[in-house]
């Protein structure tokens, strides 16, 4: 450890002892009034359909769709305090790492259906969770330590494990038909992998970078991605939806931490990236070979991004390099941590703090995962193809 990151940390932990993390003592009622939406019919414009594209849509992954796991987990890793959630429709923390909304919370709008609760906030009955549920807990990586440096998460494997119980909560309640169909009709989404670069393969844990070369890490991540997609599988899960990872080597903690010139992405990161990215697409259509009943997409996340940083002009974000919260050069030092380190205007700004994009950014990936609405980014199809195949059959 540098002395520049010890000085971080001890800034770090007098700001964490100035401002406490406050523990949630009553998740249902926290829950309610974050989503009065789930149980009034509300004349809002945008309340959930009576006839939505999917059943439910059920979320699998990390910090990049966390919609409140980590609030009940004792983690450094925890988007529960303003200038967090500042932009959501309640502007008010919920765990989101983001201003306002991520990427989910569009396509569940997309799809008809509400918001998508945390599996861990609600009371686990069967009512609550038949439009979906969201496992993704911050920090979480493909490989079971991964990010284990912050605290407690809930790992893949332990989501998959989730998912399995939700399931079979189902078949009680409804009986196994029923569950079937609900099941295989539904989307799954997964977002997940970035941890295992941030905190894992680019720190060197357990001497990684000596015993796996990038391109053997990637292809290890990639198959382990298979054999847990596989696992859905044999739960009944048909749709799927796979994020690729986000240009990383962009995001202001490495321009800070590599000292970046002009906000120039750091190379050797992206490129690990575009191979997991690369391979984990080969392996989405081996799955769809394999598996005869499957139906999963490959997004790719950095194509997305990158489109956007180049475009910037185009999109209306005028700053692409600086985070909007955060400390230090590129605002990359220093976690966002109150609400004075962040800047007014978020939708300016391509990334939110030091490795999230903003609330626009991952509307504009949503409505790509959708559509393509700006730039096609998914393969073999984007998901609007993807429920109007099944539609057909
Ligand atoms: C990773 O850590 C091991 C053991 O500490 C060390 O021998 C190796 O040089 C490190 N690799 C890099 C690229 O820093
Ligand atoms: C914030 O930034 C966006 C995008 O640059 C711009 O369209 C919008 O008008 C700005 N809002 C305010 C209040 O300045």
């Amino acid at each position: 450890m540098d002395s520049s990151t010890f000085r971080g940390i001890l800034f770090l932990i007098s700001i964490l002892f100035l401002h406490p993390i406050t523990s949630l003592n009553y998740p249902q009622q926290i829950i309610d009034e974050l989503y009065p939406e789930l149980d009034s019919d509300g004349g809002e414009s945008e309340s959930p359909n009576p006839n939505p594209l999917a059943p439910a849509l059920f979320v699998i992954g990390d910090s990049s769709v966390d919609c409140g796991t980590n609030n009940f987990l004792g983690t450094f890793a925890r988007a529960d305090r303003l200038p967090y959630g500042r932009d959501f429709d309640t502007h008010r923390p919920t765990g989101r790492f983001c201003n306002g909304r991520i990427p989910v919370d569009y396509l569940a709008l997309h799809l008809g259906l509400p918001f998508v609760p945390s599996y861990l906030g609600e009371t686990g009955s069967v009512e609550d969770m038949v439009r979906g549920v969201n496992y993704a807990s911050a920090g979480a990586g493909i490989i079971f330590s991964s990010g284990s440096e912050l605290g407690q998460h809930i790992s893949l494997t332990q989501q998959i494990q989730q998912v399995m119980d939700t399931s079979q909560q189902f078949i009680l309640s409804m009986g196994e038909d029923a569950a079937y169909d609900l099941i295989s009709n539904s989307i799954f989404y997964i977002s997940i992998g970035s941890n295992d670069y941030i905190h894992y393969y680019l720190r060197n844990v357990s001497s990684v970078q000596s015993l796996y070369l990038p391109w053997n890490f990637n292809r290890f991540l990639a198959q382990t991605m298979k054999q847990e997609i596989k696992n859905l599988y044999n739960t009944n899960v048909r749709n799927v939806v796979v994020m690729g990872l986000a240009p990383i080597g962009c995001a202001p903690y490495y321009l800070w931490l590599y000292q970046s010139n002009n906000g120039e992405c750091i190379k050797n990161i992206n490129d690990m990236i575009l191979e997991f990215n690369f391979a984990m697409r080969f392996i989405v259509e081996e799955l769809n070979h394999e598996l005869p009943e499957a139906n999963v997409i490959f997004c790719d996340a950095f194509e997305g991004s990158m489109d956007i940083i180049k475009n910037h002009d185009r999109y209306g974000f005028s700053v692409t390099t600086d985070a909007c919260c955060g400390f230090g050069r590129y605002k990359g030092w220093i976690m966002c941590i109150s609400p004075d380190m962040a800047c007014s205007n978020a939708s300016s700004h391509i990334w939110w703090d030091q490795f999230h994009p903003t609330d626009t950014v991952n509307e504009i990936l949503a409505d790509n995962v959708w559509s393509g609405v700006h730039t096609s980014m998914c393969y073999p199809s984007n998901l609007w193809d993807l429920l109007a195949k099944k539609a057909r059959r």
